[in-house]
């Protein structure tokens, strides 16, 4: 039993946050990338090891009631604080249980997804070889387990300053204490750095970044006794000695090398797989990875194969802006998707990024993003069908290899209209009205502020545009909701239509709408 994460977990919890590429839905669809037959996310046992109070995992149970999910932790009061959650909204299909991963045996069954995040660079060796045996022992045939951990080189920097910290509190045992006091001397080392050495900067970069993350995190990841960072090879040497393989980083794109120089690209063209990776590493100072892992005996071609695109439907990362766009010509277009550029030249590419636009954020299966792209053009410019159907795979193997697309087997259920009485999901709701993250169902967090909340505890499909309105002018008049000035999202002197317009179209575009 490893006792000592107990406690400090019972003492200062971990906001217990989704984690997107966790969900089943990707691990599915990368171990289908890699030529895999893993089984469908939506119908699946799910099991996360260090599950806190089950912020990644409520939301998962609560899309797919099929999956049968459960989740352990050593802490009992963020497992009774995920139970509550839970038993509130009657969730028949997620457990949360108090458990150390040491007990878990081959009585506990197999599992199609095993997720553990944030727990494996913190726990003591002999936990790390159980977490490693439960992803070889509890695992389905073809099933796919996923392990967070911190990787060097990217942690030798932050290294010295968490043992600055670490070595500046050593006489404190109260953890508020330790946690000021720690905070006390960033501020003092920032403060003092000498910025004329390059060593002075790249102190003050890393020590700004820290002293930015909340009290929780700050504690357990920097003032814990156990913080041990492993090199990206070392990691798969160890999961090899349990009968476990490489399948593929939870980030595709950070396995290619779109982002390096024609030189960088030609001399790691050929080296194996994990060679080429932790050269990555090295080059871009990677300091965490989520590595996804399956079992040895399963072939897989991890070559990025542009036909295997057909098999999924697809969505942009993040919504595109698209700018001027003449679907007729070869002009190069540049889209905005995520702050970054999506350079695309062939008028169906650019009609299929379009087409993503305005259906954001549903995802879509390529055979009918085809059709939609072609019923935007001249019937001309697609004269060649099975050239225009490859020219469509490659736009978006590279749009994934850019880390600009997302795939799904089984694509998040969320709908981009509103309806006349549109309705939001049981566990948002009650997230909107306990003043709780906002879980969507892209597995993300949704920053909204109180108007938003209070129209989305009522989008229950119970609640017509008058009806919404006319509870929020209420809420306004009595000052349950206080509008304030410079309020993030919703200017303060909108009329009360206005507001529940703008709550609205926030719903739908942030993936908050299931019907
Ligand atoms: C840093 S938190 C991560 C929580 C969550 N997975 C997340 O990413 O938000 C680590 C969690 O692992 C749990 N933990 C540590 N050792 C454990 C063990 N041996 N068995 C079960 N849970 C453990 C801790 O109680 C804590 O809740």
């Amino acid at each position: 039993m490893s006792d000592a994460s107990q406690n400090s977990y019972d003492d200062v919890p971990y906001p217990s946050y989704p984690h997107p590429n966790t969900h089943p839905r990707h691990l599915e669809a990368l171990a289908v990338l890699f030529g895999m037959e893993p089984p469908p996310s939506t119908a699946c046992r799910v099991l996360e090891l260090g599950c806190a109070s089950g912020g990644n995992l409520i939301p998962v149970a609560d899309e797919s009631p099929d999956c049968q999910v459960l989740g352990i932790d050593l802490s009992s009061r963020q497992v009774e604080d995920g139970r509550a959650t839970i038993a509130e909204l009657g969730m028949p299909n997620i457990e949360l249980r108090k458990a150390d991963v040491c007990e878990i045996d081959d009585s506990w069954g197999k599992f199609d997804y095993i997720i553990c995040f944030g727990v494996y660079s913190w726990v003591p060796p002999a936990v790390q070889d159980r977490i490693f045996d439960v992803c070889r022992r509890n695992l389905a045939p073809n099933g796919v387990a996923s392990i967070s951990y911190n990787t060097y080189p990217g942690w030798y920097l932050r290294e010295g300053i968490r043992d600055l910290m670490r070595y500046h509190v050593d006489q404190i045992s109260d953890p508020r204490q330790r946690i000021a006091q720690a905070r006390a001397v960033l501020d003092f080392m920032v403060s003092v750095c000498d910025e004329r050495q390059l060593h002075g900067q790249l102190l003050k970069h890393e020590l700004k970044l820290i002293r930015e993350v909340d009290e929780s995190y700050l504690y357990h990841e920097h003032l814990e006794d156990y913080n041990q960072p492993t090199y990206f090879h070392e990691f798969i040497d160890r999961a090899a000695q349990h009968g476990l393989q490489y399948l593929s980083e939870s980030n595709v794109s950070r396995m290619l090398m779109l982002d390096l120089p024609e030189k960088a690209r030609e001399a790691l063209r050929e080296a194996p797989m994990i060679r080429r990776e932790q050269y990555l590493d090295f080059l871009r100072n990677v300091g965490f990875r989520t590595t996804l892992l399956c079992h040895r005996e399963i072939e897989l071609d991890h070559e990025l194969r542009e036909h295997r695109m057909g098999r999924f439907h697809v969505q942009l990362s993040d919504r595109p802006d698209p700018g001027q766009t003449d679907l007729g010509s070869h002009e190069p277009v540049k889209f905005t998707v995520a702050d970054r550029g999506l350079t695309v030249s062939l008028p169906l590419s650019k009609a299929a990024i379009v087409c993503l636009g305005r259906i954001w954020p549903e995802a879509i299966g390529v055979a009918e993003l085809y059709d939609r792209a072609l019923e935007m053009l001249e019937p001309a410019s697609t004269a060649d069908p099975q050239r225009s159907i490859e020219a469509l795979h490659s736009l978006l193997a590279s749009a994934l290899a850019g880390n600009f697309l997302e795939i799904f087997v089984h694509p998040p259920r969320c709908v981009s209209t509103i309806a006349d009485r549109p309705v939001a999901s049981k566990l948002v709701r009650y997230q909107a009205s306990r003043r709780m993250l906002i879980t969507n169902r892209w597995h993300r967090i949704v920053k909204f502020n109180d108007v938003g909340r209070f129209v989305l505890q009522r989008l229950d499909g119970q609640h017509d545009r008058a009806a919404l309105e006319r509870d929020l002018h209420d809420a306004l008049a009595k000052g349950v909701i206080v509008r304030k000035p410079g309020d993030e999202d919703a200017a303060s002197d909108e009329p009360v239509p206005d507001m529940v317009d703008w709550a609205l179209q926030t719903c739908a575009s942030a993936c908050l709408l299931v019907a």
